[in-house]
């Protein structure tokens, strides 16, 4: 029986020979942070998303706050998913604002346009569009539509889908702004980082002093602010060996994504006539990333179960997408008052949904080891999952 983790990073034995190469000449060179590398990753990434500008910074959480704070939400509320990493609302707390959380759409478990309607006030500033598990929703659209008529900027958190797109239009350049992170688990990584894209030069600028400290950045940097700080912000910079990394992450990622795409297809074709579960339907007109692979379970409250079962009898190591989500977490109640019954169809399909392993290099046997373990879990009768 294999031992099946629920994510691996995508690193072919010819691209660690180049990266570690590469590495060495940095740690020769002494120019270890914003260097070469960083602008030869950024500029790679801004020519991927066709986005015009690309901004490196040291976390996912990071991007999301610089978008934040130049799009100001000072005292002002941004709609979020409930269905999303803590990450995304935490940002908006950092960056001097309220997330307000709202409900999903079942079928792409992303932002539903009705909610960001319903939770629109005078205080909104703002929206942010999670792209779960690399799924962009179609109703991005009709979201994007809502900001606009409601005067209000469109953030997308695109953690969960580097490559991926709507209608051949790359996550990242589909709103105002993208955030990307590059922890280890995702499509791309860098170990730890992230990455902005903007369309906005007045974004770039701010983002590239924010990340460094708040100091005076190209044409502001001279005469009397010649070198000195001119607003307040952060370190939050990648460094070259990072960006070495993510640089290479990058042009080995469409590659990654098909072979993602291949055990998407397999995970299809095997767990279609599997009684208890179903596949989520994925639009035509999107390019998943398959950061992960969901599935819904029919039974009420059997995630756990399943979940716990695949990993010690199975040797599978699955995941929720996300369980519980952000209104359920201890500090939101207590912060914000959310309770349970909030967000009834994020607490229905969310706690049914298991994330099934996926990474680029996982062998078909893997596939059908996975699906003969849920195959198992869910035909025996009786069985209390
Ligand atoms: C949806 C989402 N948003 C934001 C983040 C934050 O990224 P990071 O961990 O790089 O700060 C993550 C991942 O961790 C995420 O999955």
């Amino acid at each position: 029986m294999l031992q099946i983790p629920a994510n691996k990073p995508y690193f072919p034995e010819a691209v660690q020979a180049q990266i570690a190469d590469e590495i060495v000449k940095v740690l020769v060179s002494g120019r270890l942070t914003q260097g070469p590398w960083i602008e030869k990753f950024e500029q790679s990434f801004a020519a991927y998303t066709k986005a015009n500008f690309a901004i490196a910074v040291n976390s996912g959480t990071s991007a999301l706050e610089i978008l934040l704070r130049y799009y100001d939400v000072t005292n002002s509320e941004v709609i979020v998913p409930t269905n999303t990493f803590l990450a995304s609302g935490n940002a908006v707390i950092f960056a001097g604002g309220k997330p307000v959380l709202a409900d999903i759409s079942p079928h792409t478990l992303s932002l539903d346009p009705e909610e960001v309607r319903r939770k629109i006030t005078p205080a909104t500033k703002g929206v942010i569009a999670v792209h779960i598990a690399g799924l962009v929703s179609p109703e991005i659209d009709e979201i994007r539509d809502i900001c606009k008529s409601e005067g209000l900027y469109l953030i997308e958190d695109a953690a969960h889908a580097p490559g991926a797109a709507l209608n051949n239009v790359k996550a990242g350049n589909l709103t105002d702004g993208g955030a990307f992170s590059f922890y280890p688990t995702k499509p791309m990584t860098t170990g730890e980082g992230g990455m902005i894209t903007t369309n906005d030069p007045a974004c770039d600028h701010l983002a590239r002093s924010l990340r460094c400290h708040g100091i005076a950045i190209g044409e502001e940097n001279t005469g009397a602010n010649r070198n000195l700080l001119v607003r307040l912000g952060y370190n939050w910079r990648m460094s070259e060996i990072q960006a070495i990394v993510g640089y290479y992450q990058l042009k080995y990622l469409d590659e990654a994504l098909s072979k993602r795409g291949q055990v998407a297809a397999w995970y299809q074709e095997a767990l279609s006539n599997i009684p208890g579960l179903q596949l989520f339907p994925i639009p035509a007109s999107a390019t998943h990333s398959f950061y992960k692979y969901p599935i819904l379970l029919e039974k009420k409250g059997s995630r756990g179960a399943v979940a716990a079962e695949m990993a010690k009898a199975h040797g599978v190591r699955c995941g929720s997408i996300y369980w519980p989500p952000c209104h359920l977490q201890p500090f939101y109640m207590d912060e914000f008052g959310y309770k349970m019954g909030d967000f009834p169809v994020a607490e229905d399909i969310l706690d049914r949904t298991l994330a099934l392993p996926i990474y680029p290099d996982m062998p078909y046997e893997a596939v059908q080891q996975v699906s003969k373990g849920l195959s198992v879990i869910l035909q025996r009768e009786g069985v209390n999952v």
